[in-house]
Protein backbone atom coordinates (compact mmCIF):
# COMPACT_ATOMS: atom_id res chain seq x y z
CA UNK A 1 0.00 0.00 0.00
CA UNK A 2 1.03 3.36 -0.87
CA UNK A 3 -1.36 6.15 -0.05
CA UNK A 4 -1.74 9.90 -0.83
CA UNK A 5 1.38 10.96 1.60
CA UNK A 6 3.81 9.46 -0.49
CA UNK A 7 5.71 8.26 2.72
CA UNK A 8 6.42 5.13 1.23
CA UNK A 9 5.19 1.64 0.22
CA UNK A 10 4.12 0.07 3.33
CA UNK A 11 4.41 -4.04 3.20
CA UNK A 12 2.30 -5.99 5.85
CA UNK A 13 2.78 -10.04 5.86
CA UNK A 14 -0.66 -11.53 7.34
CA UNK A 15 -2.11 -15.15 7.73
CA UNK A 16 -5.86 -15.15 6.35
CA UNK A 17 -7.73 -18.40 7.65
CA UNK A 18 -10.86 -19.65 4.91
CA UNK A 19 -13.17 -19.19 8.31
CA UNK A 20 -11.76 -15.40 7.76
CA UNK A 21 -9.82 -15.69 10.96
CA UNK A 22 -6.77 -13.00 10.32
CA UNK A 23 -3.14 -12.29 11.94
CA UNK A 24 -0.78 -10.23 11.57
CA UNK A 25 2.83 -11.36 10.95
CA UNK A 26 4.82 -8.45 9.82
CA UNK A 27 5.14 -5.12 8.66
CA UNK A 28 7.46 -2.39 7.26
CA UNK A 29 7.58 0.73 5.65
CA UNK A 30 10.04 0.91 2.66
CA UNK A 31 10.67 4.52 2.02
CA UNK A 32 10.90 5.87 -1.59
CA UNK A 33 14.14 6.98 -3.04
CA UNK A 34 14.81 10.40 -3.62
CA UNK A 35 14.44 10.44 -7.32
CA UNK A 36 11.41 8.43 -7.39
CA UNK A 37 9.88 10.78 -4.84
CA UNK A 38 10.29 13.50 -6.71
CA UNK A 39 8.72 11.80 -10.14
CA UNK A 40 5.53 10.54 -8.23
CA UNK A 41 5.49 14.31 -6.85
CA UNK A 42 5.48 15.99 -9.83
CA UNK A 43 3.36 13.51 -11.43
CA UNK A 44 0.59 13.99 -8.65
CA UNK A 45 0.88 18.05 -8.62
CA UNK A 46 1.41 18.73 -11.78
CA UNK A 47 -0.75 16.26 -13.38
CA UNK A 48 1.13 16.44 -16.76
CA UNK A 49 3.63 14.20 -18.14
CA UNK A 50 5.64 12.62 -21.00
CA UNK A 51 4.72 9.22 -21.70
CA UNK A 52 7.59 7.58 -21.63
CA UNK A 53 8.19 9.37 -18.38
CA UNK A 54 4.52 7.69 -17.32
CA UNK A 55 5.48 3.86 -18.76
CA UNK A 56 9.04 4.00 -17.19
CA UNK A 57 7.34 4.86 -13.48
CA UNK A 58 4.86 2.62 -13.47
CA UNK A 59 7.73 0.32 -14.07
CA UNK A 60 10.10 1.75 -11.53
CA UNK A 61 7.22 1.51 -9.08
CA UNK A 62 6.30 -2.29 -10.09
CA UNK A 63 10.00 -2.37 -9.21
CA UNK A 64 10.37 -1.34 -6.25
CA UNK A 65 7.41 -3.00 -4.82
CA UNK A 66 8.39 -6.50 -5.41
CA UNK A 67 12.01 -5.79 -4.22
CA UNK A 68 10.22 -4.31 -1.13
CA UNK A 69 7.97 -7.14 -0.58
CA UNK A 70 11.10 -9.74 -1.36
CA UNK A 71 13.06 -8.01 1.24
CA UNK A 72 10.97 -8.81 4.12
CA UNK A 73 10.24 -11.77 3.51
CA UNK A 74 14.01 -12.20 3.84
CA UNK A 75 14.03 -10.62 7.21
CA UNK A 76 11.63 -12.82 8.41
CA UNK A 77 12.81 -15.85 6.82
CA UNK A 78 9.81 -16.54 4.72
CA UNK A 79 9.74 -17.39 0.78
CA UNK A 80 7.82 -16.88 -2.53
CA UNK A 81 6.11 -20.75 -0.92
CA UNK A 82 5.00 -19.67 2.21
CA UNK A 83 3.17 -16.89 0.23
CA UNK A 84 0.11 -17.42 -1.40
CA UNK A 85 -0.92 -13.84 -2.66
CA UNK A 86 0.49 -10.54 -2.63
CA UNK A 87 -2.54 -7.44 -2.67
CA UNK A 88 -1.28 -4.38 -4.85
CA UNK A 89 -3.00 -1.16 -4.53
CA UNK A 90 -0.30 0.42 -6.18
CA UNK A 91 0.28 4.51 -6.24
CA UNK A 92 -3.20 6.82 -6.88
CA UNK A 93 -2.10 9.30 -9.60
CA UNK A 94 -5.78 10.49 -9.80
CA UNK A 95 -8.71 9.74 -8.08
CA UNK A 96 -11.94 10.93 -10.69
CA UNK A 97 -15.38 8.53 -9.86
CA UNK A 98 -17.80 11.32 -11.10
CA UNK A 99 -18.61 12.23 -14.63
CA UNK A 100 -19.64 10.19 -17.58
CA UNK A 101 -16.15 8.57 -17.80
CA UNK A 102 -15.28 7.54 -13.92
CA UNK A 103 -11.98 6.23 -13.61
CA UNK A 104 -9.25 5.79 -10.53
CA UNK A 105 -5.69 5.81 -11.95
CA UNK A 106 -2.79 3.81 -10.25
CA UNK A 107 0.80 2.43 -11.07
CA UNK A 108 3.13 0.37 -10.25
CA UNK A 109 2.55 -2.56 -12.72
CA UNK A 110 1.64 -6.20 -11.24
CA UNK A 111 3.01 -7.98 -14.07
CA UNK A 112 6.94 -6.70 -12.59
CA UNK A 113 5.90 -7.51 -8.95
CA UNK A 114 4.35 -11.10 -9.95
CA UNK A 115 7.98 -11.38 -11.64
CA UNK A 116 10.23 -10.33 -9.16
CA UNK A 117 8.34 -12.20 -6.50
CA UNK A 118 7.33 -15.30 -8.24
CA UNK A 119 3.93 -14.75 -6.36
CA UNK A 120 0.68 -14.08 -7.62
CA UNK A 121 -0.32 -11.02 -7.55
CA UNK A 122 -3.63 -8.69 -7.13
CA UNK A 123 -3.90 -5.48 -8.19
CA UNK A 124 -6.40 -2.92 -9.63
CA UNK A 125 -8.96 -3.32 -6.99
CA UNK A 126 -11.14 -0.09 -7.67
CA UNK A 127 -11.32 -0.47 -11.30
CA UNK A 128 -14.20 -3.04 -11.47
CA UNK A 129 -16.57 -1.28 -8.79
CA UNK A 130 -16.69 2.02 -10.56
CA UNK A 131 -17.26 0.10 -13.45
CA UNK A 132 -20.43 -0.83 -11.78
CA UNK A 133 -21.50 2.66 -10.54
CA UNK A 134 -19.31 3.28 -7.30
CA UNK A 135 -16.91 5.60 -6.04
CA UNK A 136 -14.22 2.60 -6.13
CA UNK A 137 -13.22 4.08 -2.59
CA UNK A 138 -13.02 3.52 -0.04
CA UNK A 139 -12.59 -0.49 0.19
CA UNK A 140 -11.04 -0.65 3.72
CA UNK A 141 -14.67 -0.41 5.69
CA UNK A 142 -14.89 -4.11 4.45
CA UNK A 143 -12.35 -5.08 6.17
CA UNK A 144 -12.58 -2.74 9.17
CA UNK A 145 -16.19 -4.60 9.54
CA UNK A 146 -14.94 -8.22 9.27
CA UNK A 147 -11.93 -7.27 11.46
CA UNK A 148 -13.17 -4.57 14.27
CA UNK A 149 -17.15 -5.02 14.27
CA UNK A 150 -18.63 -5.61 17.28
CA UNK A 151 -22.03 -7.05 18.66
CA UNK A 152 -23.48 -4.20 21.17
CA UNK A 153 -20.93 -1.86 20.38
CA UNK A 154 -21.01 0.84 17.63
CA UNK A 155 -17.50 1.50 16.40
CA UNK A 156 -16.01 4.67 14.17
CA UNK A 157 -12.69 3.66 12.60
CA UNK A 158 -10.96 6.40 11.19
CA UNK A 159 -7.89 6.06 8.45
CA UNK A 160 -5.90 9.75 8.69
CA UNK A 161 -3.59 9.02 5.59
CA UNK A 162 -3.10 11.84 3.32
CA UNK A 163 -7.00 11.84 2.66
CA UNK A 164 -8.89 10.88 5.74
CA UNK A 165 -11.81 8.17 5.70
CA UNK A 166 -14.27 6.89 8.40
CA UNK A 167 -16.32 3.75 8.72
CA UNK A 168 -18.92 3.21 10.94
CA UNK A 169 -19.45 -0.23 12.16
CA UNK A 170 -23.40 -0.47 13.74
CA UNK A 171 -23.92 -2.61 16.60
CA UNK A 172 -26.32 -5.43 15.02
CA UNK A 173 -24.75 -6.82 11.98
CA UNK A 174 -28.09 -5.73 10.23
CA UNK A 175 -27.74 -2.40 9.44
CA UNK A 176 -25.65 -1.35 7.10
CA UNK A 177 -21.47 -0.10 7.14
CA UNK A 178 -21.08 3.46 6.51
CA UNK A 179 -17.73 4.55 4.99
CA UNK A 180 -16.67 7.58 2.82
CA UNK A 181 -13.56 10.10 2.57
CA UNK A 182 -14.74 12.97 4.60
CA UNK A 183 -11.72 15.30 3.24
CA UNK A 184 -8.07 15.96 3.97
CA UNK A 185 -6.09 14.14 6.72
CA UNK A 186 -2.25 15.03 6.51
CA UNK A 187 -1.88 16.08 2.16
CA UNK A 188 -2.58 19.72 3.67
CA UNK A 189 -0.66 19.61 6.62
CA UNK A 190 2.45 17.72 5.23
CA UNK A 191 2.33 20.42 2.30
CA UNK A 192 1.99 23.18 4.86
CA UNK A 193 4.91 22.11 7.24
CA UNK A 194 7.14 21.36 3.88
CA UNK A 195 6.65 24.45 2.80
CA UNK A 196 7.21 26.52 6.32
CA UNK A 197 10.48 23.91 8.09
CA UNK A 198 11.28 22.26 5.02
CA UNK A 199 10.26 18.86 6.86
CA UNK A 200 8.55 16.29 5.36
CA UNK A 201 5.84 16.27 8.55
CA UNK A 202 4.88 18.45 11.87
CA UNK A 203 6.43 15.92 14.12
CA UNK A 204 3.31 14.73 16.49
CA UNK A 205 1.80 18.00 15.71
CA UNK A 206 4.20 20.10 17.58
CA UNK A 207 4.06 23.03 15.28
CA UNK A 208 0.54 23.11 14.90
CA UNK A 209 0.16 23.50 18.64
CA UNK A 210 2.35 26.42 19.34
CA UNK A 211 -0.14 28.11 16.48
CA UNK A 212 -3.68 29.46 16.92
CA UNK A 213 -6.62 28.42 15.42
CA UNK A 214 -7.61 31.49 13.52
CA UNK A 215 -11.37 31.30 13.20
CA UNK A 216 -12.23 33.37 9.95
CA UNK A 217 -9.61 31.65 7.90
CA UNK A 218 -11.73 28.59 9.48
CA UNK A 219 -14.81 29.34 8.07
CA UNK A 220 -13.08 29.97 4.49
CA UNK A 221 -11.50 26.50 5.32
CA UNK A 222 -15.05 25.29 5.72
CA UNK A 223 -16.36 26.79 2.74
CA UNK A 224 -16.19 24.09 0.44
CA UNK A 225 -18.86 22.04 -1.15
CA UNK A 226 -16.79 18.39 -0.88
CA UNK A 227 -17.99 18.70 3.09
CA UNK A 228 -21.67 18.99 2.74
CA UNK A 229 -21.87 16.57 -0.74
CA UNK A 230 -24.12 13.72 -0.03
CA UNK A 231 -22.64 9.80 0.19
CA UNK A 232 -21.18 7.80 -0.87
CA UNK A 233 -18.18 10.09 -1.85
CA UNK A 234 -14.93 10.16 -2.10
CA UNK A 235 -11.83 12.43 -2.75
CA UNK A 236 -8.21 13.00 -3.04
CA UNK A 237 -5.23 15.14 -3.71
CA UNK A 238 -6.78 16.29 -6.80
CA UNK A 239 -8.97 18.16 -4.84
CA UNK A 240 -7.09 18.59 -1.55
CA UNK A 241 -3.70 20.03 -2.71
CA UNK A 242 -1.47 22.84 -3.03
CA UNK A 243 -3.56 25.01 -5.13
CA UNK A 244 -7.19 24.63 -2.85
CA UNK A 245 -5.01 25.69 0.10
CA UNK A 246 -3.58 28.34 -2.12
CA UNK A 247 -6.90 29.85 -3.39
CA UNK A 248 -8.37 29.72 0.19
CA UNK A 249 -5.51 32.05 2.02
CA UNK A 250 -5.96 34.36 -0.73
CA UNK A 251 -9.47 34.93 -0.53
CA UNK A 252 -8.77 35.57 3.55
CA UNK A 253 -6.78 38.44 2.11
CA UNK A 254 -4.84 39.24 5.05
CA UNK A 255 -1.63 37.09 5.86
CA UNK A 256 -1.52 35.00 8.79
CA UNK A 257 1.09 33.71 10.77
CA UNK A 258 2.08 30.31 9.39
CA UNK A 259 1.86 28.53 12.32
CA UNK A 260 -1.89 29.64 13.09
CA UNK A 261 -2.91 28.12 9.54
CA UNK A 262 -0.93 24.82 10.79
CA UNK A 263 -3.48 25.00 13.60
CA UNK A 264 -6.58 26.20 11.74
CA UNK A 265 -5.60 23.16 9.57
CA UNK A 266 -5.44 20.66 12.32
CA UNK A 267 -8.63 21.60 13.31
CA UNK A 268 -9.96 21.64 9.91
CA UNK A 269 -9.11 18.21 9.80
CA UNK A 270 -10.34 17.29 13.25
CA UNK A 271 -13.72 19.37 12.68
CA UNK A 272 -14.54 17.67 9.30
CA UNK A 273 -14.10 14.30 10.68
CA UNK A 274 -15.99 14.98 14.11
CA UNK A 275 -18.52 16.84 12.58
CA UNK A 276 -19.39 13.00 10.03
CA UNK A 277 -18.53 11.21 13.06
CA UNK A 278 -21.43 12.94 15.09
CA UNK A 279 -23.56 12.94 12.03
CA UNK A 280 -23.94 9.94 11.14
CA UNK A 281 -23.67 7.86 14.49
CA UNK A 282 -26.44 7.20 17.22
CA UNK A 283 -24.72 6.30 20.17
CA UNK A 284 -21.38 7.10 22.84
CA UNK A 285 -19.73 4.35 21.04
CA UNK A 286 -15.97 4.63 20.80
CA UNK A 287 -13.72 5.91 17.62
CA UNK A 288 -10.20 4.11 16.70
CA UNK A 289 -8.27 5.99 15.03
CA UNK A 290 -4.80 4.48 11.86
CA UNK A 291 -3.17 5.62 9.52
CA UNK A 292 -0.04 8.02 9.92
CA UNK A 293 -2.14 10.42 11.49
CA UNK A 294 -2.59 8.23 14.14
CA UNK A 295 1.05 9.74 15.31
CA UNK A 296 -0.31 13.27 15.68
CA UNK A 297 -1.47 13.27 19.35
CA UNK A 298 -2.22 17.34 18.65
CA UNK A 299 -4.80 16.60 16.33
CA UNK A 300 -5.96 13.32 17.82
CA UNK A 301 -6.57 15.72 20.93
CA UNK A 302 -8.52 18.12 19.40
CA UNK A 303 -11.05 14.86 17.93
CA UNK A 304 -11.28 13.78 20.91
CA UNK A 305 -11.99 16.91 22.36
CA UNK A 306 -14.84 17.61 19.80
CA UNK A 307 -16.17 14.05 20.55
CA UNK A 308 -17.00 14.38 24.09
CA UNK A 309 -19.40 11.15 24.52
CA UNK A 310 -16.72 9.41 22.56
CA UNK A 311 -13.40 7.82 23.81
CA UNK A 312 -11.01 8.31 21.24
CA UNK A 313 -7.97 5.97 20.92
CA UNK A 314 -6.25 3.92 18.38
CA UNK A 315 -6.43 0.83 16.53
CA UNK A 316 -3.62 -0.21 19.02
CA UNK A 317 -6.54 -0.92 21.45
CA UNK A 318 -8.63 -3.44 19.09
CA UNK A 319 -5.10 -5.18 18.56
CA UNK A 320 -3.55 -3.56 14.92
CA UNK A 321 -0.98 -1.04 14.91
CA UNK A 322 -2.61 1.92 13.36
CA UNK A 323 0.94 1.79 10.25
CA UNK A 324 -0.84 -1.16 9.26
CA UNK A 325 -4.27 -1.34 9.19
CA UNK A 326 -4.55 -0.28 5.58
CA UNK A 327 -1.89 -2.49 4.00
CA UNK A 328 -3.60 -5.64 5.77
CA UNK A 329 -6.53 -4.53 4.37
CA UNK A 330 -5.53 -5.20 0.52
CA UNK A 331 -3.76 -8.28 1.98
CA UNK A 332 -7.44 -9.36 3.18
CA UNK A 333 -9.40 -8.08 -0.17
CA UNK A 334 -6.66 -10.10 -2.37
CA UNK A 335 -7.79 -13.09 -0.31
CA UNK A 336 -11.30 -12.25 -1.13
CA UNK A 337 -10.24 -11.72 -4.62
CA UNK A 338 -8.75 -15.32 -5.32
CA UNK A 339 -11.04 -16.97 -3.56
CA UNK A 340 -13.62 -15.10 -5.59
CA UNK A 341 -15.67 -13.80 -2.93
CA UNK A 342 -16.82 -9.77 -3.37
CA UNK A 343 -14.76 -7.01 -1.79
CA UNK A 344 -17.00 -4.05 -2.20
CA UNK A 345 -19.58 -3.07 0.44
CA UNK A 346 -22.63 -1.03 -1.86
CA UNK A 347 -23.65 1.08 1.32
CA UNK A 348 -19.97 2.71 0.81
CA UNK A 349 -19.14 2.60 -2.35
CA UNK A 350 -22.79 3.04 -4.24
CA UNK A 351 -21.79 0.51 -6.69
CA UNK A 352 -25.15 -1.18 -8.12
CA UNK A 353 -23.75 -4.62 -6.51
CA UNK A 354 -21.44 -6.56 -4.91
CA UNK A 355 -18.39 -7.45 -7.31
CA UNK A 356 -14.95 -9.68 -7.43
CA UNK A 357 -12.88 -6.58 -7.19
CA UNK A 358 -9.05 -7.30 -9.09
CA UNK A 359 -7.19 -8.16 -11.71
CA UNK A 360 -5.03 -11.16 -10.88
CA UNK A 361 -1.40 -11.26 -12.05
CA UNK A 362 -0.26 -14.96 -12.01
N1 LIG B 1 4.96 11.31 14.35
C1 LIG B 1 4.10 11.86 13.47
N2 LIG B 1 3.55 13.06 13.74
C2 LIG B 1 2.69 13.65 12.91
N3 LIG B 1 2.32 13.11 11.73
C3 LIG B 1 2.83 11.91 11.41
C4 LIG B 1 3.73 11.21 12.25
N4 LIG B 1 4.05 10.03 11.64
C5 LIG B 1 3.38 10.01 10.47
N5 LIG B 1 2.64 11.13 10.31
C6 LIG B 1 1.79 11.51 9.18
O1 LIG B 1 1.30 10.37 8.54
C7 LIG B 1 1.51 10.46 7.14
C8 LIG B 1 1.60 9.08 6.55
O2 LIG B 1 0.39 8.43 6.83
P1 LIG B 1 -0.14 7.22 5.96
O3 LIG B 1 -1.21 6.58 6.74
O4 LIG B 1 1.01 6.39 5.51
O5 LIG B 1 -0.78 8.00 4.76
P2 LIG B 1 -1.01 7.49 3.26
O6 LIG B 1 -1.97 6.36 3.36
O7 LIG B 1 -1.56 8.71 2.58
O8 LIG B 1 0.35 7.09 2.76
C9 LIG B 1 2.76 11.29 7.01
O9 LIG B 1 2.83 11.91 5.76
C10 LIG B 1 2.57 12.28 8.15
O10 LIG B 1 1.78 13.36 7.74
MG1 LIG C 1 1.67 5.91 3.60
Amino acid sequence: MSGTSLDGIDVAITTLEPSGAFQFIAAQTFPFPEQLHQKLQLLITDQHCNLQDLGEIDIALGQLIGKSINQLLNTHQLSSNDIEAIGSHGQTLFHSPSGEFPFSLQIGDANVIAEITGITTVADFRQRDIATGGQGAPLVPAFHQALFSAENEERVIVNIGGISNITLLPASSNKAVIGFDTGPGNALLDYWTTLHLGKAYDENGQWAKSGKCNESLLSIFLNEPYFEQAIPKSTGRELFNKAWLDNKLTEYAKKPDPADVQATLVELTALSIAEDIENYTTSNGNVFICGGGAHNDFLLDRIQSLLKNKKVSTTDDLGLHPDWVEACAFAWLAHRSINQQTGNLTSVTGAKHPVILGAIYQ
